[in-house]
């Protein structure tokens, strides 16, 4: 059954169909100088405006990330029932509807180029006795699905239509009594574990998950934010065990995004790698489970000094003094990969400027992001005169020092392959040119002007 017409939020904002390409071009800069803030955590602001649609009360945010995949987030939520105002840059407001009150949105949620926007109402719609139709563009429609409908299904929900038999354009009925249960997620993911959370909230008793290895824990901690009942555990080496304890009452609480840390992996790079830079990122989140790029930058010999280190808003963040380095090659265990899932892109970049062989190992999860990131970040590093190999699920760069460049990328619909690609570019011997830079949008808008203020030669 579908409801009627609700607004959507008054927010002003806008997301394009990107209906035309824009190449750009990065050309061989001077040293790099400044500061800059990268926009708010992309994962922290799509769950901010989520657990925000499902508290009662009303939820301030501030610093959120206003990109194309979280613009998608907002409106979904709006049409599942939440008031979404927009008061200032990254200033929101969200009245939640409380666990399990979503609404029957009149029409299709779309989430664009977002997985994360799209999985996690997943969980969240699956828990509620609503139906719902998710839809995303081109990319997203080729992404699985499967490992979301699995664990709702057992909760009680069912995808009555779906492409393929898993994809996008899928439509939920969520569970009218959803049961809580025991999940082991099949790879480590953040996206899955959070959708079986989001779905649990609504079950009465508690809901488990269980993960080999722990993935980002954003949606555990605004969770208890706001005044669920979460526990988490080690399990084996390296995993975790979190508990919810389903039916909270949701409180609005305030929440304030840091700058996120996988976007500024890109100016990061960008300081180690042209000569002479020295660039400080501020307001950086340090989430242990985030840093992974960090740790193995280091590890290759760079220079990223945390120089202010605080705690005050929920994550932990701090400010990196970044100055360009001599790196070397590296071996990069697949135990690291969850801490640094969407930065192999940018640390391929790094490999390609240092001396000797770099190994990225356990990289299979890449090939089922915005794009096969596995062959993508091949095809950029070979077009563009650097030696690299897959070997079954590990990624192989031979580092000179240098990068020759005068390559054209294929962004594949993939902001990160466009970022890494044009911060390559800043130290390559000849321009390196992607074919379209408009997806940069989703997730940092304004990459060129913040990059052009620190010196870098974009056009
Ligand atoms: C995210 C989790 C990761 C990551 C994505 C954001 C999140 O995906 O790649 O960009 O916010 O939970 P997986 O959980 O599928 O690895």
């Amino acid at each position: 059954m579908l409801g009627g017409r609700r607004p959507g939020p008054k927010t002003g904002l806008s997301v394009t169909s990107h209906p035309t390409v824009s190449p750009m071009t990065a050309r061989r800069s001077a040293a790099l100088a400044g500061h800059m803030r990268v926009p708010g955590d992309k994962s922290i602001s799509h769950r901010a405006l989520i657990l925000g649609a499902l508290a009662v009360g009303r939820t301030r945010i501030s610093g959120l990330l206003e990109g194309e995949d979280v613009i998608h987030t907002s409106k979904a939520v709006a049409a599942l029932g939440a008031r979404v105002d927009r008061r200032g840059e990254g200033s929101w407001e969200i009245s939640g509807v409380g666990v399990g009150g979503f609404r029957a949105p009149a029409e299709t949620l779309d989430f664009g180029n977002s997985g994360t926007g799209c999985r996690l109402l997943m969980g969240a719609v699956a828990g509620c006795p609503i139906t719902a139709t998710f839809d995303g563009d081109a990319s997203l429609r080729k992404r699985p699905m499967k490992r979301i409908l699995d664990p709702v299904t057992l909760l009680g929900a069912r995808a009555v239509a779906a492409a393929d038999g898993s994809r996008l354009p899928i439509t939920l009925v969520g569970a009218r009594d959803p049961v809580p249960i025991v999940y082991r997620t099949p790879v480590a993911s953040a996206q899955i574990k959070s959708a079986v959370l989001l779905a649990g909230l609504a079950a009465p008793g508690a809901t488990t998950v269980i993960e080999n290895e722990a993935s980002r824990d954003h949606t555990e901690l605004m969770l208890a934010h706001f005044g669920a009942q979460v526990t988490s555990e080690p399990e084996g080496p390296h995993g975790r065990r979190i508990t919810l304890r389903g039916q909270p009452e949701l409180a609005a609480a305030p929440i304030v995004v840091p700058a996120d840390p996988s976007s500024a992996a890109f100016p990061m790079v960008a300081a180690l790698i042209v000569p002479g830079s020295d660039v400080i990122l501020t307001d950086v989140m340090t989430n242990p489970l985030r840093t992974g790029l960090i740790a193995t930058l280091r590890d290759m010999g760079a220079a990223i000094e945390a120089v202010n280190t605080r705690a005050d808003t929920g994550e932990p963040m701090a400010d990196f003094r970044v100055r360009a380095s001599t790196l070397r090659g590296v071996e990069v265990p697949a135990g690291r990969a969850p801490s640094m899932i969407d930065e192999y892109l940018i640390l391929a970049v790094a490999a390609a400027y240092a001396e000797g062989t770099t190994v990225m190992r356990g990289l299979q999860e890449l090939r089922v992001k915005e794009s096969d990131r596995l062959a993508a970040t091949a095809d950029m590093l070979r077009a563009n005169g650097v030696e690299v190999a897959i070997e079954r699920d590990d990624l192989i760069v031979h580092g000179k020092g240098h990068v020759p460049g005068g390559g054209l990328v294929a962004t594949h619909m993939d902001h990160r392959i466009a970022m890494s690609a044009l911060v390559m570019g800043l130290g390559a011997r000849a321009p390196v040119k992607v074919d379209d830079a408009g997806f940069i949008a989703t997730s940092f808008p304004d990459f060129a002007p913040l990059m052009r203020a620190l010196g870098a030669d974009l056009a």
